[in-house]
């Protein structure tokens, strides 16, 4: 029998993963926010949601089916959360009571911090953490079709799944279905902190630094005074990185360079958020690394300067 997937959190990587699944056939749900679904069910009596996937010049068109948490009809077995990071607690709360007992649950939030806070809300269930390196971006909702969502696969990329409790290393057989979505690259390991880790380290000292500069990625490479920055940011999470015994012999530096390259074009996830009026993830980034650090006594003086600096703009 096909896997249901439920979606929660219909962001960029929420409609990118949904609009997969439903390229390769396999049917989902996202759920929404109660007020989102509200605006919809109260504008149109003839809903049906349609989700588009665009990559360069090719656009496809899915239906999908859509609900909130209080319009949930049968116990949910499958589910991926794809909300922020700052609103994953709330939301894996409230869902919760809608799961079943061993619900295989795969968590997909920038940053850390969530994904433990998520996993102790989430005892009865099968929990996995994923960190991807796929680009997308969703366009604003059009008011004249409010069940209509676009998301565009701007850079395919790598997403890596891994149990985030050593008790649960087992691949459950659904996630490794998953690994057959024709459109992502999803790979199951055994190392998901340290993946998790080395992500959170890379945008440490990427995307604070684009919001500052109001700058797409690959302008903090061209631009030399930016460029220190990043090396000041690199050589701190370096530092914080060797006394946790994470990551080996890792050239962060080098690997942020290469990110910057690749993603020169790319307004990182954080500028969006900002230009687009919402709370930063940072707290889960930046801010994680900065209570680390607190916790083993050491301090990152150019990753606080940084919080300081942003918070002085009135981003958070
Ligand atoms: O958060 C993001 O936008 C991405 O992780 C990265 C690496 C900065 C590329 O845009």
């Amino acid at each position: 029998m096909t896997d249901h997937w439920s979606i929660l959190g219909a962001g960029a990587l929420g409609c990118l993963w949904a609009a997969s699944l439903r390229e390769s056939g396999r049917p989902c749900t996202l759920i929404l926010r109660e007020q989102r679904l509200q605006e919809i069910t109260g504008h149109t009596t003839h809903l049906e949601p349609e989700l588009q996937l665009v990559e360069a010049n090719r656009r496809q068109r899915f239906t999908i089916s859509i609900t909130d948490r209080h319009h949930i009809t049968a116990p949910i077995q499958h589910l991926i959360v794809t909300t922020k990071a700052k609103d994953t607690q709330q939301a894996v709360h409230d869902i919760a009571p809608m799961l079943t007992d061993n619900a295989i649950i795969l968590l997909l939030q920038n940053g850390m911090g969530s994904q433990e806070t998520a996993n102790s809300l989430l005892k009865k269930c099968i929990v996995w953490a994923g960190t991807t390196t796929d680009g997308a971006w969703k366009e604003p909702t059009d008011s004249a079709y409010p069940a209509q969502w676009t998301v565009h696969h701007a850079g395919h990329g790598q997403t890596w799944i891994g149990a985030l409790s050593p008790e649960q290393p087992l691949l459950p057989s659904s996630l490794a279905k998953l690994a057959t979505v024709k459109r992502l690259s999803i790979h199951p390991c055994d190392d998901i902190e340290q993946r998790l880790w080395l992500k959170l380290a890379i945008n440490g000292s990427i995307n604070g630094l684009t919001a500052i500069h109001q700058c797409r990625n690959g302008e903090l490479l061209t631009c030399p005074e930016r460029w220190q920055q990043v090396n000041a940011l690199c050589e701190e999470t370096t530092q914080l990185l060797l006394r946790l015994n994470i990551g080996g012999d890792i050239n962060l530096q080098a690997i942020t360079r290469e990110v910057l390259q690749r993603t020169a074009n790319n307004y990182s996830s954080t500028l969006q958020d900002v230009s687009n009026g919402r709370k930063t993830e940072l707290s889960f980034i930046n801010g994680f690394l900065l209570n680390k650090a607190r916790q083993l006594g050491m301090n990152l003086p150019s990753h606080q300067a940084l919080m300081e600096q942003l918070k002085q703009r009135g981003i958070q």
